[in-house]
């Protein structure tokens, strides 16, 4: 139902009009006069405007201009008189939806009126859909500047407006499909529809059904016809998740749509064609898999024309501030809390975590802070990850293990420094609080121990020196 402003000089009419639309559960407000229209839709929000042409003073055309200035989702329905048609074709050249001529059936009007809110009810929602899909995958929404994540989308960007197939490797949570998302939105197929399906979720029939669909009675549960996933992404992108976790069959199938762009449904016997470019994302090493005959070679060539390789975000720890930071906005938004920042120490830890689960288990950690907290910064204790970080979980582990031909004590004191810089990420006065030893001490050990700091870490005097 919807929020109606009836504006005809014509009492009766006006009146019966409110009545019906009234009963029919709208919201409807009235008025006899364009001037007091035009007021109304400066000061409130309506669904629809039902307004007569010819008033004395301000005409439907003014009502129908100040509304698709002030309120250009409003739908406006014209009334006209007998011989005003040209005038109402006039006004549904400026943007009117519809006009009745009078006399009229109320029935007619409201058919008109339902159908006007719901196309401004679809207008709504595809315009949401598409603001948050192209939101959701703009590339200033991926956030990182380390080099290895700019290097990612230095490809990506290159490649997007092409029609490669694009595969992407990577751990888990490390943002492939998100990468996924961005080619196709920064594609020139951007307009058209991005299909995502994850092979390892389903079995072989059912995946396949679903990728190329079915025709009515193709198997014991087929019982209407199904449009497959590749259908749909017709003139779009297709992405395979999981692209690994694909039976010899649904290989040989995909294999042959990349080929010739053709395929059957399953039970049917037309050949049907499609144009999609196919994205598929792997934790998976296919190199190995087709060494082992798992995965079709052929197939691995044409899925692999250009690979994208998804840095773990332990190696980009320059990565993890931003974004923390992002998520906690995020997140503080979502949740409706007022958190702004990381406390330092929260955050030194988090630079220390292994991150497993990578971008996905920080946005986790993250939300968890700020739904728990109860100051505006995230604190270590909200944090919740110390714990599993290291390996103080109450009794002693062991953190060295000698091989059985010995090692010189020098060679794990280089280690235990390599991994302490690493984990600190080449900070030495972190890494040195790590070990328990002196700042001092520290660079004193780099020296002896030849340890070799990353170029890019180096101290700005030195790597003018270099
Ligand atoms: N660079 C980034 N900037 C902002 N958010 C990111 C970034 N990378 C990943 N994310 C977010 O992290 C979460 C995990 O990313 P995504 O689902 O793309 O990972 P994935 O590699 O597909 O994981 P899986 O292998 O488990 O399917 C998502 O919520 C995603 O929006
Ligand atoms: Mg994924």
């Amino acid at each position: 139902m919807g929020r109606i402003l009836v504006v005809d000089d014509h009492e009766s009419l006006r009146k019966g009009l409110v009545t019906a639309l009234t009963n029919a559960g709208h919201d409807v407000e009235e008025t006899a006069n364009g001037t007091v229209a035009i007021e109304r839709l400066q000061d409130s929000q309506f669904d629809v405007v039902l307004t007569d042409m010819r008033m004395g003073g301000t005409d439907g055309m003014d009502v129908l201009h100040t509304a698709s200035k002030v309120q250009p989702h409003a739908a406006v329905i014209l009334m006209t008189a007998f011989g005003s048609i040209h005038t109402a074709v006039e006004a549904m050249k400026i943007g009117a939806v519809d006009f009745v001529q009078k006399p009229f059936e109320i029935e007619e009007m409201e058919l008109k009126i339902d159908k006007a809110i719901e196309l401004r009810h679809l207008k709504h929602q595809v315009e949401y859909l598409r603001d948050s899909q192209q939101g959701q995958y703009d590339f200033d929404r991926i956030v990182g500047a380390s080099g290895a994540l700019q290097h990612v989308l230095g490809i990506v960007s290159k490649v997007a407006r092409s029609n490669s197939t694009v595969m992407i490797k990577g751990e888990t949570g490390t943002g492939k499909e998100l990468i996924a998302g961005a080619i196709h939105h920064n594609s020139l197929r951007a307009s058209k529809a991005f299909v995502k399906v994850n092979c390892a979720a389903l079995q072989e029939n059912l995946l396949e059904s679903e990728l190329f669909g079915h025709e009515k009675g193709a198997f014991t549960s087929a019982d209407k016809q199904r449009i497959g996933r590749f259908e749909q992404a017709d003139g779009g992108t297709l992405f395979l998740d999981e692209v690994g976790d694909m039976s010899p069959s649904t290989q040989a199938k995909i294999l042959r749509v990349l080929q010739e762009h053709e395929f059957e449904r399953l039970g049917g016997t037309r050949t049907l064609r499609v144009d999609v470019r196919i994205i598929t994302a792997t934790n998976r090493n296919l190199a190995t898999m087709v060494k082992e005959g798992r995965f079709r070679e052929d197939l691995y060539y044409r899925l692999n024309v250009v690979s994208v390789e998804m840095p773990p975000l332990r190696d980009r720890k320059d990565d993890i501030a931003a974004l923390a930071e992002f998520f906690v906005k995020r997140y503080a938004n979502e949740l409706k809390k007022r958190v702004e920042h990381i406390q330092p120490d929260a955050l030194k830890v988090m630079m220390r975590h292994h991150w497993p689960g990578n971008i996905r288990e920080l946005e986790n950690v993250i939300e968890r802070a700020v739904l728990l907290t109860d100051s505006t910064s995230v604190s270590l204790a909200d944090l919740q990850i110390g714990e599993q970080t290291s390996t103080h979980s109450g009794e002693r582990t062991t953190v060295v293990k000698i091989p059985p031909t010995g090692i010189p004590l020098e060679e794990i004191e280089r280690q235990a420094v390599v991994e302490a810089l690493k984990m600190s990420n080449w900070i030495q006065k972190d890494a040195a609080d790590l070990l328990g030893i002196s700042p001092r001490v520290m660079n004193y050990k780099i020296k002896i121990l030849n340890i070799e700091i990353p170029r890019s870490r180096r101290p700005a005097s030195e790597a003018v020196a270099v």
